[in-house]
């Protein structure tokens, strides 16, 4: 029987406690990753990896709108694991901004600036300064 399409791989995904982040956690799991579960919410996030199962997933908290704490998840994911193959950058929230310019809410905005905005640049520069790195290496 042939391997699974992703054995061997380690992937990172951010807001992997739930909807599209959980659902691609479970099905990298499926075929063969390992996935590091990286949220906000640690209740949720290990919930998740409880269900697909310790030898397959760990959790990391992450908010994604602190840079520091993308580095610590990238380093904790090639400290722990050794590589990252595959970086989904999905943490976001939808936001609920009014309608009108004129009212709207400057600190929502902002929030949503730093989380799917920049959380998403700064997921991608540090996952990308060790998958660049290996791929230098190979
Ligand atoms: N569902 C949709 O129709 C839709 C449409 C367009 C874009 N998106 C985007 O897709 C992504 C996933 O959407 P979803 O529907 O699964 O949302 P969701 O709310 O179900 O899941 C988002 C996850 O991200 C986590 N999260 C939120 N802020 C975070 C932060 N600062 N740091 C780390 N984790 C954080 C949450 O805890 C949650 O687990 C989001 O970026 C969303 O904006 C979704």
């Amino acid at each position: 029987m042939s391997k699974p399409r992703l054995h061997g791989k380690v992937a990172l995904i951010t807001g992997a406690a739930s909807g599209i982040g959980e659902e691609t956690a479970r099905l990298f799991a499926a075929n063969g990753a390992f996935v590091v579960v990286a949220d906000i919410d640690d209740e949720l996030g290990q919930k998740v990896v409880d269900s697909i199962g310790v030898n397959q997933a760990s959790f990391h908290h992450c908010d994604v709108r602190d840079e520091k704490q993308v580095e610590e998840t990238v380093n904790y994911t090639i400290e722990k694991h050794g590589r990252l193959d595959i970086l989904f950058s999905n943490a976001g929230i939808i936001g609920c901004l009014t309608s009108s310019i004129l009212t709207l809410d400057m600190s929502k905005f902002d929030n949503i600036m730093a989380t799917n905005v920049r959380g998403m640049i700064a997921t991608i520069k540090h996952a990308g300064r060790v998958m660049i790195e290996r791929k230098i290496r190979e």
